[in-house]
């Protein structure tokens, strides 16, 4: 059974084939075509945390294909009053596929070892595999191919989506550097690490002109975490990491007058949400090489790619 947890399950041509699934269905959306392919299919989506795109993708994707929905959350179900093994075993004997945004990514896992129905992780504190996969239908498109694409840069905190995202383009052969001057401790998969670095495609470098010279696609997400604020102010009791980090990443911000300098054909992308002033500037957001929005659009695109793959029906679409 196929599972979608943190890419190392995933070959390089299997990403390729993803990949060419979701060029082929969003040209079919394009084109006005129906794809009606999971009638009487449905997908539960399990959230422990917050989130837009994720949602309203993986909703919309399934519809798109025919099939139906169904939101959970941790507050409006029983997970919180019982044993989570036992609740997501029965949970999943109602579905044909599960995608999961859990606090822990030792949750997915279980779930997908139970190998009852495909499990999606849809954002983990270790992996965000759909994110990555999309990033790459993102770059795919706007570089005329995947194969055009030589070397991405991630500026900012090590975390669960610069994994996915280093892991997926190594396996393409995509010279991915990573600019960080901290690693999100509870991101950490050593193992994720260790088949990234084989590939010998990862550099890890806090020198940013050596990092951005020639870069593709400039990417980024948050350093800040948003508990610390209240109405738009810090908390007290978080004064102090807040100037720390501001500090620590600041540098590393993506902003116009850091693209201009460094890398003026590179691309920028950002999963969102965008924290504007931290880790990314309007003037970046804004910037002419920006393609943010475009790479949310193709959280939709993808996630049905996912869907169909998971369910092994990547056939109809390809051969169709
Ligand atoms: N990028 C992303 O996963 O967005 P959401 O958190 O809004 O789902």
């Amino acid at each position: 059974m196929r599972h979608l947890i943190s890419i190392k399950e995933q070959t390089k041509w299997d990403i390729l084939s993803i990949l060419e699934l979701a060029q082929k269905i969003k040209a079919k959306r394009q084109a006005g075509e129906l794809t009606n392919l999971l009638p009487n299919k449905t997908l539960v989506m399990l959230f422990e945390k917050t989130s837009t795109r994720t949602r309203i993708s993986f909703e919309t994707g399934m519809t798109e294909l025919g099939g139906h929905s169904i939101f959970l959350d941790k507050r409006t179900t029983q997970f919180s009053l019982t044993d989570f093994s036992d609740e997501i075993q029965a949970v999943m004997r109602y579905a044909s596929v599960l995608m999961f945004r859990a606090q822990k990514a030792s949750d997915v896992e279980l779930a997908a070892s139970l190998n009852q129905i495909p499990v999606i992780d849809a954002c983990s504190e270790k992996y965000h595999p759909a994110q990555a996969l999309s990033d790459i239908l993102t770059m795919a498109e706007k570089s005329g191919g995947i194969e055009n694409v030589k070397k991405i840069v991630w500026l900012g905190i090590e975390n669960n989506v610069s994994n996915t995202l280093m892991l997926a383009c190594a396996k393409l052969g995509i010279q991915v550097v990573i600019v960080a001057p901290e690693v999100d401790q509870a991101s950490v998969d050593s193992e994720l690490n260790r088949q990234a670095e084989a590939t010998g495609k990862v550099l890890r470098t806090l020198d940013l002109a050596t990092a951005l010279a020639n870069a593709d696609y400039i990417h980024t997400d948050t350093w800040m975490n948003m508990e610390f604020f209240d109405g738009g102010q810090v908390k007290p009791e978080f004064q102090t990491e807040y100037e720390r980090r501001k500090q620590t990443f600041l540098p590393f911000q993506i902003n116009a007058e850091l693209i201009d300098t460094f890398a003026p054909r590179a691309k920028i992308m950002h999963c969102m949400p965008l924290h504007i002033g931290y880790e990314i500037s309007r003037d970046a957001v804004n910037h002419s090489g920006s393609v943010i929005f475009d790479q949310a659009e193709n959280r939709l695109h993808m996630q049905k790619a996912i869907i169909l793959w998971l369910l092994e029906k990547e056939g109809e679409i390809l051969n169709s």
